[in-house]
């Protein structure tokens, strides 16, 4: 008998695990394709690219695999009813997804949601299989960002959440601190601090 766990047990482990929430967008203004993900991260900074994976059988997968350019929008507490709307089947598409989003074309041939947190306009790099999604690379070509410093869109445990407050302690350093953590895991701490203050933050 396998030990691999349930798809419903994985995806249980998995929900409890905190994510921000994007709209990955494809497509000019009238073509648009837009779809909900949470499988989105970052990935090098030199140069800069992103990933994000795409179950094989939706219509975005069809998108990606013909497509050059693609954006990412990071998506904000206010904009829950989109994500919403996006992550249906029977989603608006073309002129009418462009409307919805009040998205506005950009010189690299996107439309994007310039009302997002942050929206990354990137040139398709790699892909790769990943079970039954499809992992796409993007490298990130142009930035926009918003002087709105509204909260995060984030997904756990199966729903829509906005994180309770940005207040955190100020450092891990003061973390151990406060918690009480071992000098020892403090002396490692520093070790490791030490090291990421170099440009290259890799631990051997
Ligand atoms: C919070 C959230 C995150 C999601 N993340 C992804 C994702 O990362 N990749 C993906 O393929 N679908 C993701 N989905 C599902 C899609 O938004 C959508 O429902 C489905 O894939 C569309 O398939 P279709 O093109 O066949 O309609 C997510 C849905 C929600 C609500």
């Amino acid at each position: 008998m396998s030990d691999e766990p349930d798809a419903m047990r994985f995806r249980a482990a998995m929900s409890r695990f905190p994510t921000g929430v994007v709209l990955l967008t494809q497509g000019g203004p009238n073509t648009l394709e837009a779809m909900t993900a949470n499988s989105f991260a970052s990935v090098s900074l030199q140069p800069p690219l992103i990933l994000i994976s795409v179950r094989s059988d939706s219509r975005m997968r069809a998108r990606m695999d013909a497509c050059t350019t693609f954006a990412i929008q990071i998506l904000h507490e206010g904009q829950r009813h989109l994500a919403a709307c996006f992550a249906r089947h029977q989603r608006p598409g073309g002129a009418q997804a462009a409307d919805v989003l009040e998205a506005v074309p950009t010189p690299l041939g996107n439309v994007i949601v310039a009302s997002a947190i942050a929206v990354l306009e990137c040139m398709l790099f790699a892909r790769h299989a990943g079970g039954d999604h499809v992992i796409y690379i993007g490298r990130v070509a142009c930035i926009h960002m918003s002087p709105d410093e509204r909260l995060p869109l984030t997904f756990h445990r199966g729903e829509f959440t906005v994180p309770l407050s940005r207040l955190t302690i100020k450092s891990p350093h003061e973390e151990m601190r406060v918690n009480g953590i071992s000098k020892a895991a403090s002396a490692l701490f520093e070790v490791g601090s030490a090291r990421s203050a170099s440009p290259d933050y890799r631990l051997p």
